[in-house]
């Protein structure tokens, strides 16, 4: 049963990789928005596929409820559900999946599939005081633990990615790097902290020649793993000493990478309004290369609040709303029976 009201009230979850998420929007405009991240994982230096399906069964129902509660509405309210149908882990895709199907079935609401990597840019539509959405055509770069990509955004699911990585993802190159280093998983928030008191400039990483759009970050991870044991060979403290330093000189490498980037995106498609998402996007040096880039190169740039940067449902919620208004007749279905996760879903 669609519910052709003005007031479209949208439960979203997001299970797809490590974090279990709920949100509720009324509109555009998020009532609530719980996440609950899974510790278990720190322990083994990065995601467990099979801990995480199960820290999602366990935490499903409690997230959704805190949402609805502090949303303040009855689930008898919802107009629809939209969930994260992929990309992600399969079986964190699963528990969500399966929990939004069985609700959507019970309550007689429609059921809308999420494609992740859309919903990080479709963020941006999220109706917050004083933020400045951004108007059609711009260029998304999604950067997070999975992903990098440029995407060009001519609508809300008019969208083409124009390059991606052909090995590991910045979150990786971040994550994977602090793990050399010896700091905990995830360490790309760590990197960023350190990097804050270190001189950027102190060490020098060459970047990867990979043509077009595309990027690499796997050799670069080789490199510091090389710089990091030649120093250490001969200084054992080599790494204390010099952290910030360190960290500073590795995140000023992976900007250039990310800035290099998008000026051939700027060049190939005179499109000059930049958005960015994912969880990479809350860290602070990328955000200042932004921003000055306003300056320097006159590009617009839409930088998310952080709660929208890392995996959240409030993303899945607004992609829902808006798939929802473009479905409104009474005899569409949303989806197809038997729409299942789909781990490696594109955009
Ligand atoms: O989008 P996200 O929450 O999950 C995925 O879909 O992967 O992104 C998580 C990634 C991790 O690699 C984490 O280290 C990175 O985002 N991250 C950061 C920062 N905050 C989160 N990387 C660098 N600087 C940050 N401030
Ligand atoms: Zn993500």
């Amino acid at each position: 049963m669609i519910k052709n009201a003005t007031k479209i009230y949208i439960l979203a979850i997001e299970s797809s990789c490590d974090d279990t998420a709920a949100a509720v929007l009324l509109n555009d405009s998020v009532l609530s928005n719980v996440v609950a991240n899974q510790e278990i994982h720190q322990q083994y230096g990065g995601v467990v596929p099979e801990l995480a399906s199960r820290a999602h069964q366990q935490n499903i129902v409690p997230v959704v409820s805190a949402a609805l509660r502090e949303a303040n509405i009855d689930k008898n309210d919802l107009s629809a559900i939209a969930f994260t149908r992929g990309p992600g882990l399969l079986g964190s895709l699963l528990v969500g999946t399966s929990f939004a199907t069985s609700l959507a079935l019970g309550l007689d609401i429609p059921l809308i599939d999420i494609n992740h990597m859309q919903a990080h840019i479709l963020a941006h539509f999220i109706d917050e005081k004083g933020y400045d959405k951004p108007t059609f055509p711009f260029l998304a770069l999604t950067i997070s633990g999975g992903h990098t990509q440029i995407v060009q955004v001519d609508n809300y699911f008019d969208m083409t990615v124009l390059g991606e990585t052909i090995d590991d993802a910045v979150g990786e190159a971040f994550d994977k790097s602090a793990k050399l280093m010896g700091l905990p998983y995830p360490g790309g928030p760590l990197i960023d902290k350190h990097a804050v008191s270190g001189n950027p400039r102190a060490f020098s990483f060459t970047k990867p020649k990979v043509g077009g759009l595309d990027f690499s970050f796997s050799g670069l991870k080789t490199q510091i793993l090389y710089f990091l044991q030649n120093n250490t060979q001969k200084e054992s403290d080599f790494i204390a000493k010099n952290l910030n330093d360190i960290c500073a000189s590795i995140q000023y490498t992976i900007i250039n990478i990310i800035i290099d980037k998008l000026e051939k995106a700027v060049k190939q498609t005179g499109i000059t309004q930049i958005a960015i998402g994912g969880g990479v996007s809350a860290n602070s040096g990328i955000r200042n290369a932004l921003k000055e880039s306003e300056q320097s190169k006159g590009w617009k740039t839409y930088l998310p609040k952080f709660q929208y940067t890392t995996d959240n449902a409030a993303m899945i919620g607004i992609a829902g709303y808006l798939k929802y208004k473009e479905h409104i007749s009474p005899e569409q279905k949303f989806i197809n029976e038997g729409l299942s996760a789909h781990s490696r879903l594109k955009i």
